[in-house]
């Protein structure tokens, strides 16, 4: 059995990528095509995140077809316009200038789905929701391989998920979890988008992390 540890400057390239890990948009994507062993790095790390059971319930279908990219682009098109309306005012008139998608920039788009299986699955019988966390382990792990090979990703969530699955093709095992978008940028950005465009800040950590239980909070928060 192997056992390998880590040396300083190893954890410390491993905190840079996730520290400078973005979401990236439209504005942002080259036509540049991904090369296929770049993009298999990338779905190879989401094959090796952690799954309940090791049930590796995440499927990935792999998008390359204009017409098929449209077909998403339409299905965002609609919610978008819907999801406006839940802003008010100058929020609002915010929301409708920032970029949230690069569908058709994008060489590469990936729809992720979450394959439910009928048997019991060791560690998923308390909490069903777990099998779709662990999708969401696998979306992470390429997020962050993607980052580390210098391509971009884009996660797009304003998508009608029963549109999603009936333009793909899903069964009734299959729910559609996220709709990434991969390819080479003209720019990475330090910080988030949305808070250099002034939509939100980064919390501090007194405000996201506490000691014991909810109700310590104020005299003893971790720091
Ligand atoms: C579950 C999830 C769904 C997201 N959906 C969208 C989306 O539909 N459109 C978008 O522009 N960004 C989306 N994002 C990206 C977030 O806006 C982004 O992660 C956040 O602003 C922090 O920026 P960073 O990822 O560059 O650090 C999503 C991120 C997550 C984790």
């Amino acid at each position: 059995m192997g056992h390998r540890e880590f040396e300083h400057h190893e954890q410390r390239i491993l905190e840079e990528i996730m520290r400078l890990r973005r979401d990236v948009r439209g504005n942002r994507f080259l036509n540049t095509p991904l090369e296929e062993q770049v993009l298999d790095q990338i779905l190879h790390a989401g094959l090796l995140a952690p799954s309940v059971g090791f049930s590796q319930p995440w499927r990935i279908i792999d998008i390359r077809n204009r017409e098929t990219k449209q077909g998403v682009a339409k299905i965002f098109a609609e919610e978008n316009t819907e999801a406006a309306k839940q802003f008010e005012d100058q929020r609002r008139q915010q929301y409708q200038q920032l970029k949230l998608e690069g569908i058709l920039e994008a060489p590469v788009n990936l729809a992720v789905f979450y394959q439910h299986s009928d048997e019991a699955i060791l560690g998923q019988t308390s909490m069903p929701v777990v099998g779709e966390y662990s999708t969401v382990c696998a979306i992470q792990n390429m997020w962050l391989m993607a980052r580390a090979l210098n391509v971009g990703m884009g996660w797009v969530s304003i998508l009608d998920r029963k549109k999603m699955e009936a333009l793909l093709g899903a069964s009734r095992h299959q729910k559609f979890v996220a709709y990434l978008c991969l390819g080479y940028v003209d720019k990475f950005y330090d910080q988030p988008e949305l808070e250099m465009r002034g939509w939100e800040q980064r919390k501090r950590i007194e405000e996201l992390i506490f000691r014991d239980s909810f109700s310590s909070q104020g005299s003893d928060t971790c720091t």
